[in-house]
């Protein structure tokens, strides 16, 4: 007899005769069936349950992971620099008396160093939290971000509709954070020269968020880092599609956000 729920067969439940050979009559078939249907919802309450489970297990992962970077970016990256200065202020001190005009070199070296540590302070900061979005909305907030890491050499093009519809807050987020994170994967790794930033909307997919470049493409294998990893759970948290593909013309990531995600 088929466990189901709803139209879904979740199950099956097997029986026997009495004897064998023995056909069930039909008052047993009447009361297997009625059985069936209370043992389909049961059976689909647990199985939900343990779908539960999983998804909870995999979003505190995912916000280890990011945790995990979080940490790896102030421990690796800020931690050193700072570091490094503080040996740069002992050597300028150390030739303030017999040579000032050295000194004064080092210090003008410093004064630009920790202007680039602000700078990577500030990227951390706007990563926990794109206060942006508040301010200025999903296409503003992109669209002001993309513009500073535009450079001579590599060109990133904005393609948004004229008005992004309503949306919730989350699908703002997880959008912003999948493009920042795959135009930041296209500088670090595609050696592209340009990138290209798509926003659509579509009354099936929602918000389709494509991210080209012309780089290189993925490599067959190496390293795996946190990015992608947390690309796609962001998606799969708001039950969208994640699709990332790529060959020697470069690298395309495709991200299908539902427009409102209840909370
Ligand atoms: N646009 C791209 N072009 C070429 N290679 C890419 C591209 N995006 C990702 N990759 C490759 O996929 C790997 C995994 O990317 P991922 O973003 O997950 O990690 P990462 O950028 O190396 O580190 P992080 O955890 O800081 O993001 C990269 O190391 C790189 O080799
Ligand atoms: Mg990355």
């Amino acid at each position: 007899v088929p466990l189901t729920f709803g139209e879904e067969v979740v199950g099956e439940l097997r029986v026997s005769g009495r004897q064998p050979g023995q056909p069930l009559s039909q008052a047993d078939e009447r009361v297997l069936t009625d059985y069936a249907s209370q043992a389909g919802i049961a059976a689909s309450a647990s199985r939900l349950a343990a779908q539960l489970e999983l998804a909870r297990q995999r979003l505190v992962a995912a916000r280890e992971e990011e945790r995990r970077r979080l940490a790896r970016d102030l421990h690796d990256g800020l931690g050193p620099q700072l570091a490094s200065y503080t040996l740069t202020l002992d050597a300028a001190r150390a030739l303030l008396d017999t040579t000032p005009a050295k000194a004064a070199d080092l210090l003008v070296d410093l004064r630009d160093q920790v202007q680039c540590a602000m700078t990577d302070l500030r990227r951390i900061a706007r990563d926990l939290r794109p206060a942006a979005l508040d301010g200025q909305g999903l296409a503003g907030a992109l669209t002001d971000h993309l513009a500073r890491m535009r450079t001579d050499t590599f060109d990133v093009d904005i393609a948004l509709p004229e008005t992004l519809p309503a949306m919730s807050a989350a699908t703002e987020v997880a959008a912003f954070r999948i493009v920042t994170e795959a135009v930041t994967n296209t500088l670090r790794h595609a050696h592209a020269c340009r990138c290209r930033v798509s926003m659509t909307v579509d009354d099936l997919a929602g918000l389709v968020v494509e991210v080209t470049d012309n780089g290189r493409g993925l490599p067959a294998s190496g390293p795996r880092g946190i990015g992608l990893a947390s690309m796609r759970e962001r998606v799969d948290e708001l039950g969208g599609t994640f699709d990332i593909s790529s060959d020697t013309g470069g690298t395309k990531v495709t991200a299908r956000l539902p427009l409102n995600v209840p909370t």
